[in-house]
């Protein structure tokens, strides 16, 4: 039998008792965490958000309490009133902050009862992820997730809280609307009242939050929910959450630092202190000093580019890479002398099979000063001396040297530099080095179909020094650079954004680049466009990815352990096993017709 709850109230929560509560009465509600028998002594704690408290039913004092306790199982649902007393010393347990006391029962409500739970919650063995998502109920018991998403919400309040006092509107915008570009691919939703159209889930409020500038409404904000249909990652969902932003009237200094005093109180919240100003690093800078556009800078190991030499050494195969306008570059290992043939010969599998890099070159400088390397006869070794002083490498370290395009370069020597990094244990896990890197191309070429993608979105306003390069003139194309920004942390990307195009002729000439047809430009963007002509203010913002900054916070390496309901990799709730198959009557409504063979 059961009881009600009829109007018996919670005084305080599990979490909450003190030394200083001590002969207070109490009543508590939450659920069992463990139990003990000892014969006339029963000890169940309870727990709920808060925390856990011991509770004791002693037969001799109230023998209904004990007799009613002996019921109470694994995840019961009870409430307990009860004196609060001082533990004995030897009881004293100093791993929980209610450990000083505990509470004698004197009446206990027995409120629900529960099914043994599929895996046990105060354990620290977890079972595997899928049953934890399916299960997500009971994971979300944990103390771990409590944890994490305490602080998913610590952290939207604060960044509440400071927008609102920077002069900040939070508004919403829809979430059934028309597709937005992004770059990903659309979730879309059948109209039953529109035969054959859809509406597309938003990648972002982008083009919304651009007319409420133009509406006038100077600085918007909202905790935003975005939907892509892309390929999943750890660090990747397809229903994710932005802080998204912008402001009218303003350049990237400004949102730098409208942002930065943000994260500077968001990581105060972890005790963390972030000093400003963040540093700021061109894309250009950035892919030639670490091969990639969101930097890890918490450790060294920066490219070395060894081009003068391999023109000196007229060693052909490396000279027609440069002639093409490839990179020979490298990066030092210090103490990576130490390796042998089978660990150089594992990295070179390394930027091989992951990178498609056609090889790794080497030179190694022993303890005694020998110099060995696998450009010997093709370098000679005063000139690899040289090599190896300009890169200022020292006895007892290795240099690893990548040759190739580019892209290839960029990407292969970069994730060498990242994965040496790890084995050697180089990455001080208690630094949090932020990073702005701005004047991003605005454009890049896909050679598979030859035409100029935005980099950011289309959205973005070059910076105005290159406006004149938008001429006809192609060949300048690939120099314009944008004013867009991306806030990097630790080698993640955390946030994106720029100061936008507010001139309808502008947006009409990077249409015209991105090879939109303006028919085209009017069917996906029309209503844009329209507003655009009726006095936009110069704007600009910007969206850090919520569940990211969540993540490097609570210090987790995936944002499924800081979201409540996450999906698989296939993109898939196992829990309420969605995506899933609807009714042929529904399908009717919504004029579709299935075809799983196409
Ligand atoms: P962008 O596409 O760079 O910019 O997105 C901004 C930030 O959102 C996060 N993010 C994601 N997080 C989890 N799962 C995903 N699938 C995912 N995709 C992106 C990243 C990223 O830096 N409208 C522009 C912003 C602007 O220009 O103001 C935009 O959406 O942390």
């Amino acid at each position: 039998m059961l009881d009600n709850l009829g109007n018996v109230k919670r005084t305080h929560r599990a979490g909450e008792l003190r030394i200083e509560h001590v002969g207070q009465e109490v009543v508590l509600m939450g659920w069992v965490n463990a139990r003990r028998d000892f014969g006339p002594l029963t000890f169940i704690d309870i727990r709920d958000r808060e925390g856990v408290t011991q509770v004791v039913f002693n037969e001799e004092l109230f023998a209904e309490a004990h007799a009613k306790a002996k019921r109470l199982r694994s995840e019961f649902v009870f409430a307990v009133r009860g004196k609060v007393i001082k533990r004995t010393d030897e009881t004293i347990n100093s791993n929980i902050n209610t450990g000083e006391i505990e509470v004698v029962a004197e009446e206990v409500l027995l409120l629900n009862e529960a099914k043994t739970p599929p895996f046990e919650i105060s354990s620290a063995n977890l079972p595997s992820e899928d049953t934890r998502l399916e299960y997500r109920y009971i994971d979300l018991r944990r103390q771990k997730m409590q944890d994490n998403l305490r602080l998913r919400h610590r952290i939207t309040t604060t960044v509440r809280n400071y927008l609102d006092r920077e002069g900040f509107f939070e508004i919403e915008t829809p979430i059934l609307t028309k597709s937005t570009p992004e770059g990903a691919r659309d979730y879309l939703v059948p109209s039953r009242l529109n035969a054959g159209e859809f509406y597309a889930l938003p990648q972002s409020p982008q083009l919304f939050k651009q007319i409420l500038m133009i509406s006038g409404y100077d600085r918007y904000y909202q905790i935003a929910r975005c939907f892509r249909d892309e390929d999943l990652r750890a660090d990747r969902q397809p229903e994710f959450t932005q802080i998204d932003l912008e402001m009218s009237f303003v350049q990237p200094e400004d949102v730098f630092n409208l942002i930065e005093p943000m994260i500077v109180e968001v990581f105060a919240l972890k005790g963390i202190e972030v000093p400003r100003p963040f540093p700021r690093l061109s894309y250009q800078e950035a892919m030639s000093r670490f091969g990639s556009d969101k930097p890890d800078t918490r450790f060294g190991m920066e490219f070395v580019d060894f081009s003068a030499q391999v023109m000196e050494s007229g060693f052909a195969p490396f000279v027609q890479i440069l002639e093409k306008g490839g990179w020979i570059k490298g990066i030092v290992l210090t103490d990576g002398a130490k390796y042998g043939r089978n660990q150089i010969d594992n990295l070179t599998a390394f930027v091989r099979e992951k990178y498609k890099a056609s090889g790794l070159a080497w030179i190694k400088l022993s303890e005694t000063g020998e110099l060995t390397s696998s450009l010997l006869k093709n370098f000679g070794e005063d000139r690899l001396r040289t090599m190896a002083e300009s890169a200022q490498a020292k006895k007892g370290d290795l240099v690893c040297i990548i040759a190739g395009t580019m892209d290839l370069v960029g990407s292969a020597l970069g994730g060498l530099r990242i994965e040496l990094a790890k084995r050697e244990n180089l990455i001080d896990s208690t630094k949090y080095n932020f990073l702005w890197v701005t004047n991003f191309p605005m454009f890049e070429y896909h050679e598979e179909d030859k035409r100029w993608y935005a980099m950011h979105h289309p959205f973005t306003s070059p910076r105005d020094e290159d406006l004149s390069k938008l001429s006809e003139d192609s060949a300048k194309t690939g120099e314009v650079l944008a004013k867009a920004y991306d806030l990097v942390l630790n080698g993640t990307e955390l946030g994106g954004g720029s100061i936008r195009i507010h001139r309808p002729d502008v947006q009409k000439d990077i249409f015209r680049i991105l090879g939109f047809s303006d028919e085209e430009a009017r069917r996906r963007f029309g209503f844009f466009l329209d507003a655009l002509a009726y006095g936009t203010p110069p704007h600009g913002g910007i969206a850090l990815g919520l569940d990211r900054l969540v993540a490097l916070l609570a210090g987790e390496s995936s944002i499924r352990e800081v979201i409540a309901f996450p999906k698989t990799a296939s993109a898939s709730c196992l829990m309420t096993k969605s995506p899933s198959d609807v009714s042929k009557e529904q399908l009717k409504e919504l004029h579709i017709k299935i075809d799983t063979n196409s």
